[in-house]
């Protein structure tokens, strides 16, 4: 399974204001950028508050011929509300990720809608990513927010990032791209190499891999 995190961040690595508004912090070039990302991958995946705040579609558009991925939606307490603008989508299906304690909602038996129920309230992702293996998933592109990026980085399972920086500054109001990973010395961090760089006027885009999965 490849997992690739992509991230639209200030310079100083912000995606969000305090009130939770990201669109757009990268410039147009990026985000062309991002839906050639989601062509090259089987899944999008992204958390619930990122679902509620921003009401996402998640398919690919502007790239010739573009697959729209499947969406995975981390929602452990199943707040996905019907209208969802990601289930209006036909072209692809969604899977919706909820904690063992979520109710069978009536619209379930959508055509394009696969329920996976977690053993736990909230997900683990090594308990995840092999039941979207059995889906025949082999490629995720994780989308934020920062909880949901926190715990795959935790769960040392990611294999690459995409951070697209904007030349612009949030300040400390702003939401951090990562959440809390419980790190409390230097030696501690997790570790990257700069594997690729690339100017999306005005933008930068990294492309970095985990130190310990270079040799992949
Ligand atoms: N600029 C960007 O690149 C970008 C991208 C995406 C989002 N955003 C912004 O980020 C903000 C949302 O980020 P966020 O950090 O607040 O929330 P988030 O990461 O989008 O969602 C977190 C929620 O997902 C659910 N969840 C289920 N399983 C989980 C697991 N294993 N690990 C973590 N979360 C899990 C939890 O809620 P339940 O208890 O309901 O399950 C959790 O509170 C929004 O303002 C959005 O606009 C920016």
């Amino acid at each position: 399974m490849l997992v690739s995190l992509k991230i639209a961040a200030t310079l100083d690595g912000k995606i969000a204001t305090s009130s939770g508004v990201s669109k757009w912090i990268t410039s147009p070039n990026s985000r062309r950028l991002v839906h050639r990302l989601r062509h090259e991958h089987q899944a999008i995946l992204i958390g619930s508050e990122t679902l509620l705040k921003d009401n996402p579609s998640l398919n690919t558009r502007g790239i010739q011929q573009g697959i729209s991925p499947t969406k995975i939606i981390m929602d452990g307490r199943g707040r996905m509300p019907r209208q969802a603008k990601c289930l209006r989508n036909d072209e692809s299906k969604t899977i919706w990720v909820v904690g063992r304690n979520v109710p069978k909602q009536d619209w379930e038996t959508l055509s394009n809608l696969v329920r996976l129920t977690s053993p736990g309230v909230h997900a683990e992702i090594s308990w995840l990513l092999p039941q979207l293996e059995k889906l025949g998933i082999q490629s995720v592109l994780v989308e934020g927010g920062a909880k949901v990026h926190a715990s795959f980085l935790k769960s040392k399972l990611v294999d690459k990032i995409y951070l697209f920086l904007a030349p612009r500054i949030l300040g400390d109001e702003g939401l951090s791209w990562c959440g809390a990973l419980g790190i409390e010395k230097l030696i501690d961090t997790l570790n990257f190499k700069i594997v690729k760089t690339e100017i999306l006027d005005p933008d930068l885009l990294l492309e970095l891999k985990p130190i310990e999965r270079l040799n992949d």
